[in-house]
């Protein structure tokens, strides 16, 4: 519709070309300002007159049209009433089975670099929002045809190991690690820290046994391993439960032989600068810190093992793009390991290496139940959030069927819904109130809306309808509700555009808020057999596109709440 009114302002307006037009060319506030508005303020310099009598002349010149309804001036406004039957015809026939999906990114690839947990170390809030903004992210790029790689750079391998390793000889046990795995290694790891305030030797030892990892001593790779399966085991259980999947855990100790030839590389290209021992790239420059390479006894760093790890997925998957998910903490170091590529002489480094950070996320009032002293386990709030959903359930709807399984849907998907509404990079500050409530702009408000849609469907027994007369839907609130579902494969594309998820959170929720309102105004379950099929037709497509667009965010959603 919006292409037929272009063509029809571009055959009255000589002055203005086609791009033009579609760039001013508006959707208007109100409903009865029409469907779209064409504002005449730009062409009063042109035409040396008032944009209101411009409007006027405009409205009067535009061909008839069976598709336009009426084309009224309304002040400096030409305003554009698509003829409604046609309107909702022509949205049914858009939509198919895959709408949304595209085919804009088929032959392309994109690496998506998110979660990334630290081995040995807690996988608290920060680690939940990489997960479910990377695994959005995948799913948007998958829908657009792309092929991702989903790539989780564990932080599995530096000096803390050796530290670990140390501590655990001292003071751990195997069965306590076996027992109780995290927790247990992050106070062996808390108690060498102080005790080598008192005794500085146990900070050699610990350099001794990192040393021994680097150069594959067998009994330390051992227990580096194993700590690390055993953190894997937990890793993989939030995984589980966030339903987010990995096609590599290649961790840093992934690119432990493959550094020493970036910082050859770095050395012949003349890049390298000596800093008391060190080994840097100066980026003074570019207003940047130098970027650390290797260390006073020439071990690599956290950047160098960056480095290393792009020129993998270079020459491995051949990306058009490699994303970085991580708190906003981490902009600096991926400016200065990207700026070293390009230094190198990389000119994709510019466009193809994106860093995407997002902000903090904390409890409003700061009580989360943690499990020990005040660190915060991902996974305890994951599972807070479903036991609260749960005594909701066992509240208002005991008889509810397979209640596990929509405590465990809606408990999850209230905490991904609430960490991709808003923008990434704000923070992230909940309460549990506000995240389930059944009626804000939360997960669980959209996820009743599909399963008010489901249960609609139900009770009508219909599943599938074929054609339907258009001009049974045409009053305001079904027309209103197909403009927002015919939005989805725009916003899709947008989404990845802005790598921001957002952009389908707030679509879906306003779907839903459409849905609500035709719901309210319709009656799918009528006598007449002609005008049910017809509203049961818009109940399906709106149930699906809810679907699509939660799965796009990681949220599946149950039939029945
Ligand atoms: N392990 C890091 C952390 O927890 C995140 C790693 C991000 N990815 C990367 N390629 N540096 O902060």
């Amino acid at each position: 519709m919006k292409n037929k009114i272009i063509d029809l302002l571009d055959q009255t307006i000589e002055e203005l070309d086609k791009e033009k037009i579609a760039d001013i060319l508006e959707i208007p506030p109100k409903e009865d300002m029409g469907d779209f508005a064409f504002p005449c303020f730009q062409l009063a310099k042109v035409f040396r007159k008032a944009p209101n009598m411009i409007a006027q002349e405009i409205a009067e010149k535009i061909p008839q049209s069976e598709n336009l309804s009426k084309v009224a001036a309304m002040g400096p406004y030409v305003n554009f009433y698509v003829n409604k039957e046609i309107y909702v015809k022509e949205v049914l026939n858009k939509i198919g089975s895959d709408y949304g999906a595209s085919d804009e990114g088929n032959g392309k690839t994109i690496c998506i670099d998110y979660s990334s947990p630290n081995v040995a170390k807690n996988f608290h809030v920060g680690h939940l929002r990489t997960t479910i903004i990377g695994n959005s992210l995948y799913h948007i790029f998958d829908k657009l045809g792309y092929k991702v790689e989903r790539i989780n750079h564990l932080g599995d391998w530096g000096t803390q190991f050796g530290k670990l390793i140390v501590a655990y000889k001292k003071w751990g046990s195997k069965e306590a690690v076996e027992e109780k795995g995290i927790p247990e290694l992050l106070e062996l790891y808390v108690r060498f820290h102080k005790e080598a305030e008192k005794d500085d030797s146990l900070n050699d030892q610990a350099r001794e046994w990192f040393v021994k990892m680097e150069q594959g001593d067998k009994e330390a790779l051992e227990i580096w391993e194993w700590f690390k399966d055993i953190s894997l085991i937990e890793y993989k259980r939030i995984y589980k439960i966030l339903n987010v999947d990995f096609d590599h855990y290649t961790g840093e100790s992934f690119y432990r032989d493959k550094t020493a030839a970036v910082v050859q590389e770095l050395k012949e290209k003349g890049l390298l600068e000596e800093s008391e021992g060190a080994k840097i790239v100066n980026l003074e420059k570019y207003d940047m810190a130098p970027c650390l390479v290797t260390k006073k006894d020439g071990s690599s760093i956290y950047a160098t093992r960056d480095l290393a790890a792009i020129f993998y997925r270079k020459n491995t998957y051949h990306f058009d793009k490699c994303i970085y998910v991580t708190g906003l903490e981490q902009k600096l170091h991926f400016a200065q390991v990207f700026k070293v590529v390009e230094l190198m002489g990389y000119e994709w480094a510019k466009d193809q290496l994106i860093h995407v950070p997002y902000g903090l996320v904390s409890l409003e009032g700061g009580k989360l139940s943690t499990r020990n002293g005040n660190i915060i386990y991902a996974e305890d709030i994951l599972k807070e959030s479903v036991s609260k959903i749960r005594e909701i359930i066992a509240e208002k709807n005991p008889d509810l069927k397979d209640k596990e399984d929509v405590a465990q849907k809606v408990g999850i998907g209230a905490i991904i819904f609430n960490d991709l509404y808003n923008q990434r990079i704000k923070d992230v500050t909940f309460t549990w109130e506000k995240i389930h409530s059944f009626d804000g702009e939360t997960g669980p408000y959209v996820q009743y809306t599909y399963a008010r849609a489901a249960s609609v469907l139900r009770k009508t027994g219909i599943s599938e309808v074929g054609e339907i007369d258009a001009s049974l839907i045409t009053d305001d609130t079904s027309v209103a509700l197909l403009k927002e579902i015919e939005r989805f494969p725009e916003v899709v594309k947008t989404a990845a555009q802005r790598l921001e998820p957002s952009v389908v959170s707030r679509y879906v929720m306003a779907v839903a808020q459409a849905f609500n309102r035709f719901y309210h105004e319709n009656q799918c379950n009528v006598e007449d057999e002609n005008l049910m099929k017809a509203r049961v037709k818009l109940v399906l497509i709106a149930k699906q596109v809810i679907k699509d667009a939660l799965d796009l965010l990681g949220i599946q959603c149950p039939e029945q709440m």
